[in-house]
C-alpha cells in the first residue's frame, strides 16, 4: 500500500488547474444509462471513483472507452439490472445506477450500502421517493429490490435536501410517466450539471439549484456531448492549501460563484481571495484568525471542506468552533490531528479547536477521502515531515494530489509500504 512523506514547512506559490467535479461525473455517468444511445462526457478526471463507476456501468453490459479525460460510454447492450456487492462496498454512489436502471428497464437490485466512515448513511429518502413514483421495494438476503410495473410521476417533498436522493429521484422521472415535482431538492452545483446533462440527452428537467425541480417525463433520449463542470472541493482544497502555507497560488479553471461559500470563509480567516472570470488567487500572509463555521447543504459551508479547513483553523490564532450538521461521524480525523500537535476537542457533533503556533510531523492515517487532504494540508505546514497511510482514500477523489502540490513548491514523496 502507498503512502505520503509530506516534508513541512513550505510556502506554496505558481499555479494549479482543477480537473472535472467527482460528484458531478459519478451521477452523470450512471445517467448515461437512461439512453442506448452513446454518451461522451468531457473532462473526466482519472479517479478511483471514476474507475469504481466504470466498472458498474462495465458490469452491467455497457462498454466504456476513457482515455485522456474524455469518457465514451455505449449504453446499447445493458442487460443486467443488478450492482455487485464488491462494487457497491468500493464506492458507495455506486447506488446512483438506481435510478436510471429503474427508469430504464422498471427494476434494479443493488447490495445495501450499509454504513461507511463518516456515519451512517440510510437511503430511506432515495426509497421513499422510488416508492410514491409506483416502485414496490424489497430488502432481503442483504440486497435492495425496487420493480415498477407502472413508474409514474409523482410529488415528491424530501425531509432533507439530500444529493444523492435528490439526484437518484431526478433520474428515475426522466422515462416515467408524467411530472415529478421534487421539492426540498438539494441545490448543489452537481445537480445542475446532472441537469443539464439529462436535457442534453432530451430530457425535461427545470428547476435545479432551487428548492424545486420538475421533470416532465418522456419517452426516448438521444445521445449526448457534455462537460464536466470544476471541482468546487478540489479547488477549495488547493485554496485552504495556499492559506495553511502562507502562499499565493492562483488556482484556474474554477466557477468562483460555486466557490463562494468557502471563499467568504477564507476571507473571514484574514486571506486574502481574489475572483477573475475562471480562477481564483489566494494569498496568505502570517498566521489565520480562528472562525467558527458550520456545515450546510449548499450554498452553506460544505461539509467535504470540513477537515481541510478544520487543518488550517488547528494552526490559526484563536479557538474555533465547527459543527458537523451533515454527517453523524465525520471528526475522525481529529486523532490523526491531534497526533500532530493540534489541541482538538470533540462535543457530539461539535469540535473545539484551540489554535497552536505549529504542528509537527507524525506517522498518521488517511481515514477517509477528504480526512486525507486535511492530513496533507497540515503536513505541509507542520515542523520536519509526516507520513500518510492509506492514501488510496485520497486517490479515490484527487486527481495526482502530489504532483499537483509538488508543481506548487510542496515536497511530496509517494511510496510503498516498505520504506
Ligand atoms: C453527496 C456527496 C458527498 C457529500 C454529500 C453531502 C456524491 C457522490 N457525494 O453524498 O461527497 O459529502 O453529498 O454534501 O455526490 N440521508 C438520509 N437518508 C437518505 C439519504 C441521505 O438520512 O436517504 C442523510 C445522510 O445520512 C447524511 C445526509 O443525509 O447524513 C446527507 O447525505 P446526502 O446529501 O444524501 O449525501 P450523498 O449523496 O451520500
Amino acid at each position: 500500500m502507498e503512502k505520503f512523506i509530506v516534508m513541512g514547512r513550505t510556502r506554496l506559490e505558481g499555479t494549479v488547474r482543477i480537473g472535472g467535479s467527482k460528484n458531478a461525473v459519478l451521477p452523470i455517468m450512471a445517467a448515461s444509462l437512461l439512453t442506448s444511445k452513446n454518451s461522451t462526457i468531457f473532462d473526466v478526471p482519472h479517479l478511483t471513483d471514476v474507475l469504481t463507476m466504470k466498472k458498474v456501468l462495465e458490469h452491467l453490459g455497457a462498454r466504456v472507452n476513457f482515455t485522456s479525460e474524455v469518457l465514451e460510454v455505449d449504453t446499447s447492450g445493458v442487460n443486467r439490472h443488478e450492482v455487485a456487492e464488491s462494487l457497491t462496498r468500493q464506492m458507495r454512489a455506486s447506488n446512483l445506477v438506481m435510478g436510471p436502471l429503474l427508469g430504464r428497464f422498471h427494476r434494479v437490485r443493488v447490495s445495501h450500502p450499509g454504513g461507511c466512515d463518516i456515519g451512517s448513511r440510510p437511503m430511506d429518502l432515495h426509497l421513499k421517493g422510488f416508492q410514491s413514483m409506483g416502485a414496490a421495494i424489497h430488502e432481503r438476503y442483504g440486497f435492495i429490490e425496487v420493480e415498477a410495473n407502472d413508474l409514474h410521476g409523482a410529488e415528491i417533498h424530501l425531509d432533507f435536501p439530500s444529493v444523492g436522493a435528490t439526484e437518484n429521484l431526478m433520474m428515475a422521472a426522466v422515462l416515467a410517466k408524467g411530472q415529478t415535482v421534487i421539492r426540498n431538492a438539494a441545490k448543489e452545483p452537481e445537480i445542475v450539471d446532472l441537469q443539464n446533462f439529462l436535457n442534453g440527452l432530451g430530457a425535461k428537467v427545470k428547476g435545479a439549484g432551487l428548492d424545486v425541480i420538475r421533470v416532465e417525463g418522456v419517452t426516448s433520449l438521444n445521445s449526448v456531448e457534455y462537460t464536466i463542470i470544476p471541482d468546487r472541493i478540489e479547488a477549495g482544497t488547493y485554496m485552504t492549501a495556499g492559506a495553511i502555507t502562507g502562499g499565493d497560488i492562483l488556482i484556474t479553471n474554477v466557477i468562483p460563484e460555486h466557490l463562494e461559500p468557502i471563499s467568504a470563509k477564507l476571507r473571514e480567516t484574514g486571506v486574502t481571495v481574489t475572483e477573475y472570470p475562471d480562477s481564483v488567487r489566494v494569498q496568505c500572509a502570517g498566521r489565520a484568525r480562528a472562525v467558527d463555521f458550520k456545515t450546510m447543504p449548499y450554498p452553506g459551508f460544505p461539509t467535504d471542506m470540513q477537515p481541510q479547513v478544520m487543518a488550517l483553523m488547528a494552526t490559526a490564532d484563536g479557538t474555533t468552533v465547527i459543527a458537523e450538521t451533515i454527517f453523524d461521524n465525520r471528526f475522525k480525523h481529529v486523532d490523526e490531528l491531534r497526533r500532530m500537535g493540534a489541541n482538538i476537542k470533540v462535543e457530539g457533533r461539535a469540535a473545539i479547536i484551540k489554535g497552536v503556533p505549529r504542528l509537527s510531523g507524525a506517522f498518521v492515517e488517511a481515514t477517509d477521502l477528504r480526512a486525507g487532504a486535511a492530513l496533507v494540508l497540515a503536513g505541509l505546514a507542520a515542523e520536519d515531515a509526516t507520513i500518510i497511510e492509506n492514501i488510496y482514500h485520497i486517490d479515490r477523489g484527487y486527481a495526482q494530489l502530489d504532483g499537483k502540490l509538488n508543481g506548487l513548491g510542496a515536497r511530496i514523496m509517494r511510496v510503498n509500504n516498505h520504506r
